[in-house]
């Protein structure tokens, strides 16, 4: 039977989802708006790329999904407290995440500080104590967390993301600027992902090399598709469109079109899938989350 990424999307979602509502169990008798507002955006949907990266690039290496499920569920939580901060009025000021209002929107600004708060912290206790308990052993587990910690922090995304906003409104940017931006703020991210799940799964420096080209090109790619769906996106996108435009946020189509754009990304998905040619069968996985990203609507 051929591999049909749909179902392999949607069996490995499942298993995020579910995980990460076990790990976001709070008592449902005395739950407080914090809480609440922790699970409204950790569990109303996303398409979970994160994590389920992290399990393709393990499985490239024969590693079974549960060794590698509670770190990937903490970098989901990583991600989700950054879309919380990034809906805020002090930055992209949206109402509208993953399909339904942004948490500042539902919870309050403060409340919806706390809870990115929350994921963020939560989620370094949860790779530590779990991250043990699913047989990793220490060392490589100190690797991880400060790879994750280096990827979300103030060399990484947040740095991206603090670039991102110095940016609004600014004129002359430059295409190699831009790049840079995306590469920080979303880029940083996606490559930890595949790195991290390499890296359970045995992978070599060789192999470790050669899927970090994979994952600079995807992670740029990733965010050009973004900034092209921002413009001609649908209903089905789950946030607003036109965001980027309100907010005269500098983007890849802004700079280049979106001809320009939509080719760049199949340039880059190129690349990233040349990248890994030598990899056997086992990476069938993340070679077609490379192609179905560059082809996606939401
Ligand atoms: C949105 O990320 C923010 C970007 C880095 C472009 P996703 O497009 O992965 O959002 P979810 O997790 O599916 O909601
Ligand atoms: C956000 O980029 C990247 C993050 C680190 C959260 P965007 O601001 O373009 O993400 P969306 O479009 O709001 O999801
Ligand atoms: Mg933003
Ligand atoms: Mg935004
Ligand atoms: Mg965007």
């Amino acid at each position: 039977m051929g591999f049909n990424i749909k179902s392999y999307l949607a069996s490995k979602r499942e298993l995020v989802d579910r995980k990460l509502d076990s790990l976001l169990k709070y008592s449902p008798k005395s739950i407080t708006p914090l809480e609440e507002s922790i699970r409204y955006s950790a569990l109303s949907g996303g398409k979970r790329l994160r994590p389920i990266l992290m399990i393709a690039a393990n499985e490239a290496f024969g590693g079974k999904d549960e060794k590698v499920l509670p770190i990937a569920c903490a970098l989901e939580m990583i991600h989700t407290y950054s879309l919380i901060h990034d809906d805020l009025p002090c930055m992209d000021d949206d109402s509208l995440r993953r399909g339904v209002p942004t948490n500042h929107n539902v919870y309050g600004e403060a409340v919806a500080v706390l809870a990115g708060d929350a994921l963020l912290t939560d989620a370094f206790n949860i790779m530590i104590k779990e991250g043990l308990e699913s047989g990793l052993r220490p060392k490589i587990l100190t690797e991880i967390v400060s790879d994750i910690s280096s990827a979300a922090g103030s060399g990484g995304m947040i740095r991206g993301q603090a670039i991102d906003l110095a940016l609004e409104g600014v004129n002359d940017v430059s295409v190699d600027q831009v790049e840079k931006m995306h590469s920080l703020k979303t880029g940083a991210m996606i490559e930890v992902a595949i790195s991290v799940g390499a890296k359970i799964g045995g992978a070599n420096d060789k192999q470790l090399k050669k899927l970090s080209v994979f994952a600079k090109a995807l992670g740029l790619s990733f965010q050009i598709v973004d900034d092209v769906l921002d413009i001609e996106g649908g209903s089905d996108m789950g946030k607003e469109v036109g965001a980027d435009a309100r907010n005269r946020k500098t983007t890849y189509p802004e700079l280049v079109g979106l001809k320009k754009s939509k080719r760049k990304a199949e340039v880059l998905t190129k690349k990233a899938l040349k990248s890994i040619k030598d990899f056997n069968d086992k990476a069938t996985p993340l070679r077609e989350i490379a192609l179905y990203l560059t082809d996606r609507k939401f």
